[in-house]
């Protein structure tokens, strides 16, 4: 059954071979997912040796671990793992017919990635990207071919998580749409069309619940108690572990686009801010960098 609101599958482009602008971590968690699913070659793009290694040694890992789970045996993890290059050259993506950008979440850099990748693909190629809060419409403006780009944001780990938002921005094409929808198909993935608003559906809701909870934190509720708190909520995964996997840049990242397009709505959050300042993981961090709780008999048991 199509989406709502979705494309026919059938303008759907033809994807033989991708191409990931970035190698971190969601770059290489999704040159995985499409060498596996879609059984094209891959090629991962970043700016120098050492962050290209990191994302290979990234996508070893996760194929090891895919070996490891008895999803994929071990002749086919080889077939996937050679089918995964990394280069730090850009021209090595232009015969690829899907581009999807990871790069970090800044509007410029972003910007200046497509437009050096419009430089060498066919004007066919579509070009995707993984924000996970900018507008996508702004990404695409001063392309010749706008109508190229769609949105396809994934969710970390993207070879667990079953979500991937495709987001239509103002000048999306209907093959564009279409592509991304087909892809995220194949990737086995469920594919909801959303609008081209700040943080799409889902971040707009993990960063207002995850402020909510660090604020609460930071006025002296203890991490343990607020994740037990939040237990009967059926959440996968206790809320501070979750930052620890999304990362607290991320997510200040996410809360300020928030804040700049839709204002109070989205408060700022000193805690976020204090976490990001520290620059350690979440759960460690939490007690040390953030006030002790008021009452010293609320413990968690
Ligand atoms: N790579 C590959 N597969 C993984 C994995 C990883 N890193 N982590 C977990 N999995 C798979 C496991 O193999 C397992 O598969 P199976 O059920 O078929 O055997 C399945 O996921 C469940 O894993 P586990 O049994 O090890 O552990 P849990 O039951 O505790 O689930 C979890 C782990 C799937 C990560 C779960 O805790 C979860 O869903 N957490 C929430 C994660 C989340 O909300 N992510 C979204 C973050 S927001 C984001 O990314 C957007 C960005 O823009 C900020």
């Amino acid at each position: 059954k199509r989406p709502v609101g979705a494309p026919d599958k059938a303008l759907a482009r033809k994807v033989t071979r991708v191409g990931i602008v970035g190698a971190g971590l969601m770059a290489a968690q999704i040159a995985v997912l499409f060498a596996q699913r879609l059984g094209v070659p891959v090629v991962m793009r970043d700016l120098d040796d050492e962050r290209v290694g990191h994302g290979l040694g990234a996508v070893r890992q996760s194929v090891e671990r895919l070996v490891a789970s008895g999803r994929v045996s071990e002749p086919a993890a080889a077939r996937l793992l050679g089918s995964i290059t990394g280069t730090t050259e850009l021209a090595d993506l232009a015969s690829c017919d899907f581009v999807i950008e990871a790069v970090t979440e800044v509007l410029a850099l972003k910007k200046r990635v497509f437009a050096e990748v419009e430089q060498i693909v066919s004007p066919e190629t579509i070009l995707a990207t993984n924000t996970s809060a900018l507008s996508i419409t702004q990404m695409a403006a001063d392309l010749a071919h706008p109508e190229r780009v769609v949105g396809l944001h994934f969710f970390n780990p993207v070879a667990a998580m079953p979500l991937v938002e495709v987001i239509h921005a103002e000048h999306t094409s209907p093959e564009a749409l279409a592509t991304g929808f087909a892809v995220a198909d194949k990737l086995r993935k469920t594919a909801v069309l959303v609008a081209d608003r700040p943080g799409f559906v889902v971040n707009r809701l993990l960063v207002l619940l995850l402020g909510v909870i660090v604020d609460a934190v930071e006025h002296g509720t203890p991490v343990e108690v607020a994740d037990r708190a939040l237990r009967p909520l059926g959440l996968p995964m206790p809320p501070f572990e979750l930052f620890d996997l999304v990362g607290p840049a991320v997510g200040l990242h996410v809360l300020t686009s928030l804040r700049a397009d839709l204002g109070e709505r989205f408060p700022r959050s000193p805690g976020l801010e204090k976490l990001v300042a520290d620059g350690t993981k979440v759960v460690q961090s939490a007690p040390k960098g953030l006030p002790k709780p008021v009452d010293p008999a609320i413990q968690a048991t």
